[in-house]
């Protein structure tokens, strides 16, 4: 992987046994840094002309929140942004709001069976323990990026916007990797990949490699690694180096199951029935991924070994796959969760049409809550900056459809919709089940095929 980043060229591919690998296909950054500076700025949180290397430390930087300190030596970090941050904000200033109440109120609450200051203290702990697996993605990202831990050129300060991604992305862990998560994914991702199935049922599971999927948006890699798991060639891409720094840590560092403690509600402090909801312990991962794809592969005789099907890009989508070399590419195209990220979901039709074979076939599930919605730019922002055809996300303007809007859409861009259904697959979205809130979706499914 080392190779990859150093020169932009693929990795080797290592075939131990209990180690998968994410054959980074495309380093967009390496190839094209200013298209971040241009198109996604806000996504990552940096500036345009940055050099790439120091826009890959960035993200390190940000996503754990780590920073070096000039007292603690050479190869050593002081407690990460994300460590502090989380101290401060969460239970610090808290702390001062409870002793700020008459002192005869925190009194009775400071003992049983109340006892806050004891839960202040235990969430301090959890904040700890999720900066560690922050602060391990960080030391797993600095080597596989090839940046110096001693160089001064990739610290900075961490926004709020990026301790924010870095909480979400501590969250997405339960969604992705934990047992707890189980019923989350399998509520979404059991359908895609049985209607996957259906598609291509002319192949029987040994030989699902010759079916080329992608799967855009993939987040933390889990419906990869599934995908992957049921036989199939496939390739994540994502946008979010917080998202991608994870995955490589989770998919390619962790050798051992339950490894980790993760605490992913202990932040907030609403909507608990009880405190252990609260402070709900996971052991992540709940599959080791190099084991759990050797199984799989054995199990249906594949023919060709996962480390051969599995692959990650990254990169704006419709930068990446508009181009030349990812025409008729595809066999399938799944999108999780995702379509509602775009700005213009046209440019994301478009780019699946492009990539799909004739025939081949585009499954999607997920709501529509369009993430551009009320971001509307200022017409003084709009004339900054002319459209550029490779902007991607970072082309101007926006809209938001309805789900029968979508369809129409769909059918004008020539998919022949073969299943739609907006009604039978309820699932949270990084749902804590004990939580007195529950959002609860209602998805989007459909399978389109490419005339
Ligand atoms: C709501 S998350 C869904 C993640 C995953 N599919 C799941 O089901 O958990 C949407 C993901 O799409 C990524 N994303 C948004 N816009 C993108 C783009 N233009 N190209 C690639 N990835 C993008 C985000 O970074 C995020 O990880």
């Amino acid at each position: 992987m080392d190779a990859a980043l150093a020169d932009g060229s693929p990795p080797a591919l290592v075939t131990n046994s209990t180690r998968v690998v994410v054959k980074i296909v495309r380093w967009m950054w390496m190839r094209n840094p200013g298209a971040f500076g241009k198109g996604k700025a806000s996504c990552i949180g940096f500036a345009a002309g940055e050099e790439p290397f120091v826009v890959i430390a960035s993200a390190a930087m940000l996503i754990c929140g780590g920073n070096a300190s000039k007292s603690t030596g050479k190869n050593t970090w002081d407690k990460g942004q994300y460590r502090r941050a989380a101290h401060y904000n969460i239970t610090h200033l808290r702390r001062q709001s409870f002793y700020s109440i008459p002192a005869i109120h925190s009194s009775l609450l400071s003992e049983r069976p109340f006892s806050l200051p004891k839960t202040f203290q235990a969430v301090d702990d959890a904040i700890d323990k999720n900066a560690d697996i922050a602060e391990a993605v960080l030391t797993v990202g600095l080597g596989n990026y090839g940046v110096d831990p001693d160089s001064e050129d990739w610290k900075g300060v961490a926004t709020p916007s990026d301790m924010d991604k870095v909480k979400s992305t501590i969250r997405q862990l339960y969604r992705d990797f934990s047992t707890e998560g189980a019923e989350e994914r399998r509520a979404s991702f059991e359908p895609m990949i049985e209607a996957l199935n259906a598609a291509t049922s002319t192949f029987p599971p040994s030989q699902r490699h010759k079916v080329d999927v992608l799967i855009p948006g993939a987040g933390l890699g889990r419906l990869v690694l599934e995908v992957c798991a049921a036989g199939y060639r496939v390739e994540g891409n994502e946008i979010s180096y917080h998202q991608l720094l994870v995955s490589n840590w989770i998919l390619n560092y962790q050798p051992n199951p339950a490894a980790h403690e993760c605490y992913p509600w202990a932040l907030s402090f609403s909507n608990h029935i009880s405190r252990s909801n609260q402070l709900q312990k996971l052991m992540i991962p709940d599959v080791a991924a190099g084991a759990f794809l050797s199984h799989a592969s054995e199990a249906l005789g594949s023919e060709v070994h996962a480390y051969e099907r599995m692959s990650m890009t990254s990169g704006d989508f419709c930068v990446v796959y508009k181009e030349a070399e990812y025409r008729q590419a595809f066999d399938a195209v799944l999108t999780c969760f995702f379509i509602d990220t775009a700005p213009n979901v046209i440019s994301y039709i478009e780019t699946v049409k492009h990539c799909l074979r004739a025939g081949g076939v585009w499954i999607n599930m997920g709501p529509l809550l369009w993430h551009f919605e009320g971001r509307a730019k200022s017409d003084k922002e709009r004339t900054e900056r002319p459209a550029d055809k490779d902007e991607g996300i970072g082309e101007p303007g926006s809209f938001e459809l309805t789900d029968e809007e979508m369809v129409l859409l769909l059918q004008s861009y020539g998919f022949q919709i073969k299943a739609h259904d907006n009604k039978s697959h309820e699932t949270g979205y990084i749902q804590d089940p004990n939580s007195m809130l529950k959002s609860v979706y209602r998805p989007s499914f459909w399978v389109a095929a490419k005339t």
